[in-house]
């Protein structure tokens, strides 16, 4: 599939539509439109269902050390100012961009890439962001273009090396950057934060300035002492929340995937010390296989494990469950969760304020005059253990998951093409998107065969019936075989239809969107059977 086609689908259907489109459009924002907020619901409400309500509290999970219990959160995006500065955030979470003098366009560092030409005695680096055999043509049409030569000269262009980021070049003075025509315009890369800042109140000036939250994760850690105080969960357990979050991503791109505001799921799992290696093995086969359980089985899918060298400091082990978007190179993956053994890090520096490591521990980060550079909360973090007796403060996997990516990569696992033939036998291809049921957004449409005899009112009665349990469809206009291909291309995965039979016998037929595939049962059992279909109960 290219992704062209998803994008285009998207739009014409009403999945995704670029934000304040009207206006020309914002980088780096998306709007759902009402497919689109119907299946990223589904993919929500799944993680909440899976993770929070429907979890079996009683009883251990495979794989887990023992039962556990989960709770939810929905805290402010805005916080005080106070838990960036201990979170690590307001110093380090900033990505390096390189600016182009010449284009006046702004790139990550870390994802413009490119090779070394020698041609026509001259050594330079031509840069681009785009990956794979697209790239190696954009380099070569634009090298020419540069030593004015034309298309037949390609043979002259001595291409040393493979492809390497531009974090691995020292010199950018040879460096021909992504849009430019002459040489080194590129910047030393700079630091950028990528917070959102903005102003709290009507008189406010700096000392007011607040920021939109990047991550979930911290309305968790500083509301933990109020769930174990106003809850009666013990440890382990954990919190999930859902929401916005916003990023000031230098370069948003591939569709939703890099976006300015986006959503994410966090769950932060509070456990024993010496427990916390048990538990992040859980989390990271528990995380994996609820992708897999929803559809996006195959080599498409990976577990990465990270490198030592991958790891943040405070951090023992960290996996990624990874998705190869069509948008990437070959062999190329994309993030769509973390989890991550976080140690005490985040509840310690909640208390303490900044830590940093110190050799092999982490010790409060301080200023020139030896005070906590910033200081913590104050407030007592640690768990008392009223049955062991004991105190201490608890380590914390971190299943940290984006709403917008994981819709994605619905999306794109979901988009098939085959043959079928058309209402006169010829062969036709039909698109369909391939969603688990429990993630289409319309579980079932309902049709009456023609628009007479009685059949949309028995069609009404249906959809009438099943309209309180799940989302369905009513249609009664254009041939039937047009209605069944809008549902497909919708990823609708049951089609009911009344026909003839119908005012005999009181059937209807069920027709499966994979298989197409059709079956006959009394009507009064529709809502019970497709019901059970997509929900499984
Ligand atoms: N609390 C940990 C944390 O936020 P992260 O890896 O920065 O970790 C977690 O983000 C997830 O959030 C990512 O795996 C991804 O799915 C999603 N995410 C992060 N940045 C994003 C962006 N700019 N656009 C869309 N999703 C993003």
């Amino acid at each position: 599939m290219e992704m062209d086609q998803l994008v285009a689908l998207c739009k014409r259907r009403g999945f995704l539509f670029q934000s304040s489109e009207i206006y020309g459009g914002l980088n780096g924002f998306w709007d759902y439109g009402p497919l689109g907020v119907e299946l990223k619901r589904n993919v929500r409400e799944a993680w909440w269902r899976d993770m929070v309500t429907a979890h079996d509290d009683m009883d251990t999970p495979d794989g887990a050390p023992c039962p556990y219990e989960m709770a939810g959160l929905d805290c402010t995006i805005i916080m005080h100012p106070q838990v960036w500065k201990c979170s690590g955030h307001y110093d380090l979470f900033h990505d390096y961009m390189v600016d182009c003098r010449e284009s006046k366009r702004r790139y990550r560092h870390d994802q413009v890439h490119g090779r070394w030409v020698e041609a026509r005695g001259q050594r330079f680096f031509v840069a681009t962001q785009t990956l794979g055999p697209e790239g190696q043509d954009e380099m070569q049409h634009r090298a020419l273009k540069f030593l004015g030569l034309r298309a037949k000269n390609a043979e002259e262009l001595a291409w040393d090396g493979p492809m390497v980021c531009l974090t691995q070049v020292d010199d950018f003075s040879n460096v021909l950057g992504p849009d430019a025509k002459t040489l080194g315009t590129l910047t030393e890369p700079r630091e950028f934060n990528l917070m959102f800042k903005t102003i709290i109140g009507a008189l406010g000036g700096e000392e007011s300035a607040a920021f939109l939250r990047p991550e979930t994760a911290q309305g968790i850690f500083v509301n933990f002492k109020n769930v174990i105080d106003s809850t009666r969960v013990k440890i382990p357990f954990g919190i999930a929340q859902m929401g916005k979050s916003f990023r000031n991503e230098i370069t948003p791109r591939n569709f939703t995937f890099r976006s300015r505001e986006f959503e994410q799921m966090e769950i932060e799992f509070f456990c024993h010390p010496d427990q916390g290696p048990a538990w992040y093995k859980y989390w990271r086969d528990r995380r994996y296989r609820w992708y897999v359980e929803l559809g996006l089985a195959g080599d498409r899918l990976r577990l990465r494990d990270h490198d030592a060298d991958e790891l943040s400091h405070y951090s023992t082990g960290t996996a990624d469950i990874e998705y190869a978007f069509p948008f990437m190179a070959d062999g190329e993956f994309g993030e769509l969760e973390g989890i991550a053994h976080r140690g005490d890090f985040d509840l310690r520096s909640h208390m303490e304020g900044k830590l940093v490591r110190e050799g092999d521990a982490l010790v409060v980060e301080k200023d020139e005059h030896g005070q906590p550079r910033h200081r913590g909360s104050g407030r007592d973090l640690s768990y008392f253990d009223a049955e062991t007796k004991e105190r201490f403060v608890p380590h914390v996997i971190e299943p940290s998951a984006g709403a917008d990516r994981a819709t994605l990569a619905f999306l794109c696992e979901a988009y098939c093409e085959d043959e079928v033939p058309d209402d006169k036998g010829k062969p036709t291809t039909r698109t369909f998107l391939k969603f688990h049921p429990r993630l289409a957004p319309y579980k079932a449409a309902v049709f009456p065969l023609v628009r007479k005899d009685g059949m949309p009112e028995v069609a009404r009665e249906i959809y009438k019936q099943l309209k309180p349990r799940l989302n369905v469809f009513y249609d009664e206009k254009s041939a039937v075989g047009r209605r069944y291909r809008r549902q497909d291309e919708i990823g609708t995965p049951y089609c009911i239809t009344v026909d003839g039979q119908t005012l005999q016998d009181g059937t209807v037929t069920i027709r499966d969107r994979d298989t197409l595939e059709q079956w006959r049962i009394p009507k009064a059992d529709c809502a019970a059977e497709i019901q059970r279909r997509v929900l499984g109960y």
